[in-house]
C-alpha cells in the first residue's frame, strides 16, 4: 500500500493479466495501479508522472481520484478538459488536496477523456485504474461492523483483446473480468486467479470496487451471503443480500463472515456484456478457507434469493434528503433528457453533445474558463454543454433515459455524492432515507432516475456515463458551480499549468 504521498508513474508494459498478452497502460508497472491507503483526514500529495513511450497508444494522461469531492480543490479533481490540461508526455502534475471528512471505499483512474477508446488512435479500456481507500482509525460505526478485517480490496475491472479502432457507441464485448488484475479468457489458458484467503470465523469487510470501462456485473460468492454495509464511500444501513449488480464505477462494502465448511468458493463477477459468450470461460476468483487446499473450487452458484435492490438500500442515519421533500420542489429542478442519434451513435443531453472526446475537438479546460472570468453558461464551453449552478441551492436533477441504448447507464457526478430519490425503473420517491452515492443506475430507454444534491462546493464538475465509450461519444454534461468563488490553484498559480497546457493555440494567460 502507498501512503497518501507518493508517485505515480504512468507508463507502457506488455501484459497478459488473463493469459492473452497485449500492450497496456500501466502504473509505477502495475496493473492494477498500487492501491493508494489513506486516514480520514489525510493530506494527500500526489505526483502523477507521465512516462507514456507507446506511440501506438496515447501519450498524454491525467488521473481523477473518483470519489473524493475535492471541496476548495476542484483543480486536484484530474479531469482532463474540465479541471485540466491532459499531462503531457515526460512531465507531472501534482494533486493536493484532503478528502476532509471522507472515508470508505475509492478508486482512481485514467480521465484523460479517451485513454480507454477512441476515434483517432488504437485504444480501449486500459490498465490505469487502481484502488484509493481512506480508513477511518476511530471510525465510530466499527462496533456495528464489528469485522476482524477491513483491508481486503476485490476490484473489478473488465478487459479487452480486441483494439479497435472505433468503440464509439458500438458496444464492443469484453474479454474477461479481472478480479485484482487476473481472470481468464473463453479459449485460453488457465492462468493465475485472485485468492481470497479467510480464516474460520473470522468476520471480513470487502471492499468492491468496479473499474470497469463499460460491464456492469452481478456479484456474488458461492456459499455465502453478503451484508453490504457502504455505497460509494457512504456507510449504509446493513442489509443483507447474496448478489450484488455493480455498475462501473460504483463501490460497495459487504461484510462476509467465513462460518461455512472449509474448503474453497468461487468468487463470481462475470461481465454482462451485451452480445457476449462466456461459455466455457472462466472470469472468477477463488474465496480459500485456511486449511483447505490450493485447487480450484467446486462450488455451485445457486440463484439468487435476495439481490441487491437500490431502493432497499438506505443511507445510515440519514437526516432526510436536503430541501422541501416532493418531486420538482428543489431550487433548481434540471431536467436532462439523453438520446443517441444514430449512425455514429452520438449521445445528447437536452439535445447537445459533449462531443467526440478526441484530443483537438476539445475547448480550454472549463476551470481555466472560470479562472479566466467566464461567468455565464452562456460564455462558457463547450456551449450547451455547462450549466452553470448558483451557491447553497438545493438541485434535483432528474436523467431521462430517452433513446439511450446501451444501458445501464452509470451516472457519475464529480464534486458530490447525492441523494437518490428515485432510482430507475422504481416509481417510487424516497425523501427520507435514500442511499446516497456517487454513481446511480440511470437505467434504459424509457426509464428515469432522480438525484439531489446541494451546491455546496464550488467548481466545474463533470456529470457523465461512467461507460468510457459512453463519454467519448458525448454523454456528459459540466456543473459549473459557484464560478464567482471557484478556487484557483494554489496561489501563486504553479508553472506546471503554463508547461502543462501550451498544446492550445489559444492557452489563456491568467
Ligand atoms: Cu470515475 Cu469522471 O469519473
Amino acid at each position: 500500500a502507498h501512503g497518501p504521498s507518493t508517485r505515480l508513474t504512468i507508463g507502457n508494459a506488455v501484459i497478459g493479466p488473463d493469459g492473452f498478452v497485449r500492450p497496456a497502460t500501466v502504473v509505477n508497472g502495475m496493473f492494477p495501479g498500487p492501491l493508494i491507503a489513506a486516514q480520514k483526514g489525510d493530506l494527500f500529495n500526489i505526483e502523477v508522472v507521465n512516462q507514456l513511450s507507446d506511440e501506438s497508444m496515447f501519450l498524454q494522461t491525467s488521473v481523477h481520484w473518483h470519489g473524493i469531492s475535492q471541496n476548495r480543490s476542484n483543480y486536484a479533481d484530474g479531469t482532463a478538459f474540465v479541471t485540466q490540461c491532459p499531462i503531457t508526455q515526460n512531465h507531472s502534475f501534482l494533486h493536493t488536496f484532503t478528502a476532509e471528512n471522507q472515508t470508505g471505499t475509492f478508486w482512481y483512474h485514467s480521465h484523460f477523456s479517451s485513454q480507454y477508446a477512441s476515434i483517432t488512435r488504437t485504444l480501449h479500456c486500459d490498465g490505469l485504474r487502481g484502488a484509493l481507500i481512506i480508513y477511518d482509525p476511530d471510525d465510530p460505526l466499527a462496533h456495528m461492523y464489528d469485522v476482524d478485517d477491513e483491508t481486503t480490496v476485490i476490484s473489478l475491472a473488465d478487459w479487452y483483446h480486441v483494439v479497435s479502432p472505433k468503440l464509439l457507441g458500438v458496444p464492443s464485448i469484453a474479454d474477461s473480468m479481472l478480479i485484482n488484475g487476473l481472470g481468464r479468457h473463453v479459449g485460453g489458458p488457465p492462468s493465475d486467479l485472485a485468492v481470497i484467503n479467510v480464516t474460520p470465523g473470522k468476520r471480513y469487510r470487502l471492499r468492491l470496487i468496479q473499474m470497469s470501462c463499460q460491464s456492469d456485473v452481478k456479484f456474488s460468492i458461492d456459499g455465502h451471503s453478503l451484508t453490504v454495509i457502504e455505497a460509494d464511500g457512504q456507510p449504509t444501513e446493513p442489509l443483507v443480500v447474496d448478489q450484488l449488480q455493480i455498475l462501473a464505477g460504483q463501490r460497495y462494502s459487504v461484510v462476509l463472515v467465513a462460518d461455512q465448511s472449509v474448503r474453497n468458493y468461487w468468487i463470481r463477477g462475470l461481465p454482462n456484456t451485451p452480445g457476449a459468450n462466456y461459455i466455457g470461460g472462466v472470469n472468477s476468483a477463488i474465496l480459500r478457507y485456511q486449511g483447505a487446499p490450493a485447487v480450484n473450487p467446486i462450488t455451485v452458484a445457486l440463484p439468487p434469493t435476495k439481490p441487491l435492490q437500490e431502493t432497499n438500500l438506505h443511507a445510515l442515519g440519514s437526516p432526510g434528503v436536503p430541501g422541501t421533500p416532493g418531486y420538482g420542489n428543489a431550487d433548481v429542478n434540471l431536467d436532462l433528457e439523453v438520446s443517441v442519434k444514430a449512425p455514429d451513435f452520438q449521445f445528447y443531453i437536452n439535445g447537445i453533445t459533449f462531443g467526440n472526446t478526441t484530443l483537438g475537438n476539445h475547448t480550454v479546460p472549463v476551470l481555466l474558463q472560470i479562472l479566466s472570468g467566464a461567468r455565464q453558461a452562456t460564455e462558457l464551453l463547450p456551449a450547451g454543454s455547462v450549466y452553470v449552478l448558483e451557491p447553497n441551492k438545493v438541485v434535483e436533477v432528474t436523467i431521462g433515459m430517452q433513446s439511450a441504448i446501451g444501458g445501464p447507464h452509470p451516472i457519475h457526478l464529480h464534486g458530490h455524492a447525492f441523494d437518490v430519490v428515485q432510482s430507475a425503473g422504481s416509481s417510487a420517491y424516497n425523501y427520507v432515507n435514500p442511499v446516497r452515492r456517487d454513481v446511480v443506475s440511470a437505467g434504459h430507454p424509457g426509464q428515469r432516475t432522480v438525484i439531489r444534491f446541494v451546491t455546496d462546493n464550488s467548481g466545474p464538475w463533470f456529470l457523465h456515463c461512467h461507460i468510457d465509450w459512453h463519454l467519448a461519444a458525448g454523454f456528459g454534461v459540466v456543473f459549473a458551480e459557484s464560478p464567482a468563488d471557484t478556487p484557483a490553484y494554489v496561489d501563486p498559480v504553479p508553472a506546471e499549468w503554463d508547461r502543462l497546457c501550451p498544446i492550445y493555440d489559444n492557452q489563456p494567460n491568467f
